[in-house]
């Protein structure tokens, strides 16, 4: 078992600066975080898998001891396959609370991995992906939600949809 390293895993479609303030602070707590971005294809991402890994990549670039990967399958299955026995989740709203005290308590009981869960930044707090893939769609600016590379690259992908 790695006991160093702590898998923060999401859908990242895209990756927004709300997951990167739980990334940084997460890389503060243990001696490595594994970014692990789900294929999820039942969410119908907006990004391709390679897009959104490709994006991850590029926004923890500067910080030291992160690592990407993907995964498919369940989540407690790539874990153990990565010899990792901690998940960190981040919580924005109570809302959030109940899925993860649900999805926490599931994992736990499928293999004993444990979650961790970090508090959002309250500037922070009100950001998903999918609002923010909203607001460009809608040709709003979401510069100060997201790392550079993303607005870029959701200017992109709705230009002439708005
Ligand atoms: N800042 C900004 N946004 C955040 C955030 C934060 N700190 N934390 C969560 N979000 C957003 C995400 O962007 C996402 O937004 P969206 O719904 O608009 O796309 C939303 O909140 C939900 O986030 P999260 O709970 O992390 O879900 P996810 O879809 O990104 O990833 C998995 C969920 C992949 C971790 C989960 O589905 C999983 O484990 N899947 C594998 C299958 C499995 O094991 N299932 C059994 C589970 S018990």
């Amino acid at each position: 078992m790695d006991g160093q390293a702590a898998i923060y895993p999401g859908t990242f479609d895209p990756i927004t600066n709300g997951h990167l303030d739980i990334i940084e602070r997460a890389v503060a707590c243990f001696p490595r975080v594994i970014v692990a971005v789900s294929q999820n294809p039942g969410k119908a991402p907006l990004l391709s898998l390679e897009e959104r890994i490709g994006l991850v990549k590029e926004a923890v670039a500067g910080l030291d001891r992160v690592e990407v990967d993907t995964f498919e399958g369940l989540l407690v299955d790539h874990a153990a396959r990565r010899g990792v026995g901690v998940l960190v989740k981040g919580l924005r709203v109570a809302s959030d609370f109940e899925y993860e005290l649900q999805m926490a308590q599931m994992n736990r009981s499928l293999t004993g991995v444990e979650t961790v869960f970090m508090v959002a930044t309250p500037q922070w707090s009100f950001l998903s992906s999918s609002l923010v893939k909203e607001v460009a769609r809608f040709g709003g600016d979401i510069t100060s939600f997201v790392p550079s590379e993303v607005a870029r690259r959701m200017k992109e992908k709705f230009r002439g949809e708005a």
